[in-house]
């Protein structure tokens, strides 16, 4: 075993103790209520930061979340790596369906359950490791750059981008928040779906009416919401939408069986879309309705409800353009609504996909540094889901190599409830990472 796979083992108990104590902070940057948590969550990283050995640690915000910036400057000669992560996390959901709470952080079988375990703090905790597996004192220099506002579509990072452009000036780029193979297969992500979102909503009347005394002469809101939703999708679940970019994803073998396996699809309930899964999950469009604001049940009587709205979420192919996309849909909104309802469509975030040629040696570095941290070498994938802030950070760096990485698996269901963190999968992903830092000094 090389001396530094030996270094990430002493230091990973350390590490897993300071993610424990960063899951303990409800760092969820979408509810108002918990952007002092946020705060807390900010200073924390940046105290362990100093710890670990980085001698200018900052936090800074340019009106969003407050990011941490560390750096530890390079040695002559030597290129620059970023290290990127995001310490805001998603809301908890519905706490009763948690085993054990989300933000007490559980060991069960090998994996560590809690919010915020896998996505993203434990990119932190890699980072951390692969840092104190140097001794703080890695042969290139290293700056973290940990964000507060992933989850919610990074709005201020173009801000932060700008504000702080020589402090995040680097040549390569590690973005650790994304998915693995499996727990023993790495992967390398290629690719990221990027992400379009709009509220759309019809208007009927301008108050309820008794349903017995109108229904069947003049329609409701959510009738007609419904059937306006029901029109983004043909019969067999492909998109019905006009003008979306469909690109071409990597020839991998992922079965039907293990879509069932990895989703929970219900016995009985069928795969929508056409193609192959890679191609569906990767590579083109898709739409979902996440959100929907009308009567609830509990308050429900028999009127005809005058107005009702949707948060309709649509991802992006690489290689398609995000505003363009969320125009597409607009228009389709605008065209599909029955019955002359009033129709409005607020658009919402947009996020651009990406797409990287992993050529070269930076990426050769990179697949070398897997094969021997998992003893397997990493699968070419792409993604289903978006990190916009990639295509930002490839725009003001053109010159950087950008590797997505990441310590997620198939089991880890992120943004979903019992979220975990396998902690092989964190040892092996710290291990990768520090001997890429090794590699990339030369
Ligand atoms: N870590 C994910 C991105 C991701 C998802 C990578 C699936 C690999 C597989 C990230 O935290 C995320 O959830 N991004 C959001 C972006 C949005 C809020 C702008 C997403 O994909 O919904
Ligand atoms: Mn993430
Ligand atoms: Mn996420």
């Amino acid at each position: 075993m090389s001396d530094l796979v030996a270094r990430v083992r002493d230091v990973l108990p350390s590490v897993r103790a300071d993610l424990e104590a960063l899951v303990r902070i409800e760092s969820v940057w979408a509810d108002p209520a918990r952007r002092p948590e946020v705060q807390r969550s900010a200073e924390a990283v940046s105290k362990l930061l100093s710890q670990a050995g980085f001698d200018d640690v900052r936090i800074v915000a340019e009106g969003g979340a407050p990011a941490v910036i560390a750096r530890h400057p390079a040695p002559p000669g030597a290129p620059t790596v970023l290290l990127y992560a995001h310490h805001d996390v998603q809301p908890e959901g519905d706490r009763s369906q948690w085993v054990s709470s989300p933000f007490e952080p559980t060991e069960r079988d090998g994996r560590l359950y809690g919010r915020g375990t896998a996505d993203d703090k434990a990119g932190i905790a890699t980072h951390l490791a692969a840092f104190r597996a140097h001794d703080g004192a890695p042969p290139v220099g290293v700056t973290v750059f940990v964000e507060g506002e992933e989850e919610s579509g990074s709005p201020s990072l173009s801000r932060l981008l700008s504000a702080h452009r020589d402090l995040l000036a680097a040549d390569v780029i590690v973005i650790a928040d994304s998915d693995n193979w499996s727990t023993d297969i790495p992967s390398l992500t290629v690719s990221l779906r990027g992400l379009a979102d709009c509220v759309v909503e019809v208007a009927t009347l301008d108050h309820g009416l008794h349903s017995g005394m109108w229904g069947g002469v003049v329609p409701d809101a959510l009738t007609v919401l419904v059937r306006l939703l029901a029109s983004l999708h043909n019969d067999d679940g492909t998109v019905a939408v006009a003008g979306l970019h469909e690109a071409t994803a990597s020839d991998v073998d992922y079965t039907p069986e293990r879509v069932r396996a990895d989703t929970g699809l219900l016995d009985g309930v069928s795969e929508i879309g056409s193609g192959s899964v890679a191609q569906r999950l990767w590579a083109k469009p898709a739409i979902t309705v996440i959100g929907i604001d009308a009567t609830p049940i509990a308050q429900s009587s028999n009127t005809l409800i005058p107005k009702a709205r949707a948060k309709v979420s649509m991802r992006v192919a690489p290689g398609g353009d995000a505003a363009e996309h969320l125009a597409a849909l607009t228009r389709h909104l605008e065209r599909h609504v029955p019955w002359g309802a009033r129709v409005t469509v607020t658009p919402g975030d947009v996020g651009q996909p990406y797409a990287i040629d992993a050529t070269g040696p930076v990426y050769d570095a990179a697949r070398q540094a897997f094969a021997e941290a998992w003893g397997h070498a990493a699968v070419d994938t792409g993604v289903g889901g978006s990190i916009p802030f990639i295509a930002e950070f490839a725009a003001a760096f053109p010159e950087a190599k950008i590797l997505v990485t990441g310590v997620e698996d198939p089991d880890t269901q992120a943004h979903s409830i019992n979220e975990s963190l396998h902690l092989g999968v964190l040892e092996r992903a710290a291990t990768a990472e520090a001997l890429l830092l090794r590699s990339l000094g030369g």
